[in-house]
């Protein structure tokens, strides 16, 4: 999609979108519009169920003596309750309304209103609103019959102080980018991405600034490597720990934050097999991985200044002959040994040593997490919330406050003791599940905290339950949703850039 903001002016052709207020009043530019179709306007405010509450729609094709397409009319509401969310989510309500219309053109007029957020920064967030909506994942597609076709190709958003608008939008932009990257290599199929092509995608954050190495096989052995390692074995394809760091904010700026994903390009469950029925949603189990490369391409895009390292465990969770067995025993980097007793739990077994290689290496300022680990957390919390999982309450309300800022919301569950003790084992230090189906989320996030050492502050985002939308919603299109990037990008920006 094509962004770009100017100066009022009403276009001659293509669509037309508007605000109207709470109470079907009219805007100063619908005012106008209203005039010029002889009362276009009004006769259809007349004649609908539309009042101008925030977020409907009404459209009015082939207005008299105009020569758009249509006037496309977005309830605004009451501007002074209009929040960043809410004009990212009226955008991208208004653009998936035009994408397949027919037009290859809007102009979107956002006017001066009383109360609430100044013209040019609504018009940023509304125009980031319906760039983050008109995503799509159509590579695969070679016969889409081209009216199915998204034909919207541009979208002109006039305001007054445009210069403004336009540099707020600019930072959103790259976010956005970020976003897309995240949903580009969750939605790939996994015989296309696998942990070292995955890694090749993350190279080319270079280009950007970010310092990218990835260690193979050899390297984990080397460290010791045993959990990841474990999961790895039945697999064709090699795994790779991939390490990207970002020092926007240098040498001044300390030890850096740490952002780890789990990397499982497919998971099958391994020996212990999953059900032939839903297997192929198993491709973005990847989705804590895709997450932190879409964050690490946000943050080094605008320039955040803050020191930040993201380090993904990739891997193929497979079945063949050189697959691990449930009872077997692997040696994690900590020293602490694991029986296996559930090949598919293996999303723990990555980030144990994922989590300790970070550690030891960059000794962080603090950890946040990120994997689609279980799922039990969609039977605890839906598709509405990831649930989060930390040792450290100021941590947890910053990660909380920033979800709810851009809508990628979190609850958090409880960890301790009584949780922790169901991972004591016989035969080794843990075994890497508890046995009963009872707060399979929590024991999964316990098994993950015995690697973090004491002092760190770390949380744990379990985001099995939205990596994934089977629904459109405003600002995501169904499918790979991008969770996590727009969440620890603001996460930084609110926290550590200030
Ligand atoms: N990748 C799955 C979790 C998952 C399930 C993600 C559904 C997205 C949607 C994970 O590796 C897994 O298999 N977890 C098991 C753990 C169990 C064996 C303790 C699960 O949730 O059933
Ligand atoms: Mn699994
Ligand atoms: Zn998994």
């Amino acid at each position: 999609m094509n962004i770009s903001f100017a100066a009022p002016s009403v276009p001659s052709s293509g669509a037309l979108v508007v605000g109207v207020l709470e109470g079907k009043k009219l805007t100063p530019t619908a005012a106008s519009l209203n005039k010029q179709t002889e009362g276009a306007l009004e006769r259809a405010l007349a004649v609908g169920s539309f009042s101008g509450k925030k977020g409907e729609l009404l459209e009015i094709v082939a207005p008299a003596k105009l020569s758009n397409s249509r006037i496309l009319l977005v309830g605004l509401g009451e501007p002074a309750k209009l929040g960043e969310k809410d004009l990212e989510d009226l955008g991208g309500a208004a653009a998936a309304r035009l994408l397949t219309s027919g037009d290859d053109k809007a102009t979107f007029m956002v006017d001066k209103l009383r109360g609430g957020k100044a013209a040019p920064e609504r018009a940023a967030h509304y125009a980031y609103g319906a760039l983050l909506r008109s995503y799509r994942f159509d590579k695969y597609k070679t016969k889409e019959k081209p009216e199915k076709k998204p034909k919207l190709k541009e979208i002109k958003v006039m305001v007054e102080d445009a210069a403004t608008a336009k540099r707020l939008f600019q930072k959103l932009e790259k976010v956005a980018e970020g976003v897309f990257l995240t949903r580009n290599l969750v939605s790939e199929p996994a015989n296309v991405l696998f942990p070292k092509s995955l890694a090749a995608e993350a190279k080319k954050l270079d280009k950007l600034g970010v310092k990218v190495t990835v260690l193979g096989e050899k390297e984990m052995k080397k460290l010791g490597m045993g959990a990841l390692l474990g999961v790895a074995q039945g697999s064709d394809h090699e795994p790779q720990l991939l390490v990207m760091h970002w020092e926007g904010a240098g040498a001044k700026g300390g030890a850096p934050l740490a952002f780890v994903g789990k990397g499982v390009t497919f998971d099958t469950g391994g020996i212990s097999l999953k059900p032939a029925a839903g297997m192929e949603d198993m491709k973005w189990d990847m989705g804590g991985a895709g997450a932190v490369v879409g964050l690490m391409h946000a943050l080094a895009a605008r320039k955040a200044k803050a020191n930040v390292v993201g380090i993904c465990g990739l891997v193929e969770n497979m079945p063949s002959g050189s697959a691990q067995r449930p009872g077997d025993v692997v040696t994690s980097m900590s020293g602490q040994t694991v029986e296996v007793l559930n090949t598919d739990a293996e999303g723990r077994l990555v980030l144990c040593d994922a989590l300790w290689y970070t550690q030891e290496n960059f000794k962080p300022k603090l950890i946040v997490d990120l994997a689609t680990l279980t799922g039990a957390i969609i039977i605890a919390l839906g598709h509405e919330h990831a649930g989060l999982f930390s040792n450290d309450d100021t941590l947890s309300e910053q990660l909380t406050g920033a979800g709810k800022a851009v809508g990628e919301r979190l609850w958090r569950l409880p960890l301790g003791p009584d949780y922790d003790k169901a991972l004591d084992c016989d035969v080794a230090d843990m075994k890497n599940i508890s046995g009963g189906r009872a707060g399979g989320s929590i024991t999964a996030a316990q098994f993950l905290q015995r690697f973090i050492k004491d002092g760190t502050p770390w949380a744990h985002l379990d985001i099995a339950g939205v990596a994934w939308n089977t629904k459109d919603k405003p600002t995501v299109p169904k499918g790979g949703s991008g969770f996590g990037v727009r969440l620890l990008d603001a996460f930084v920006a609110e926290n550590f850039e200030k």
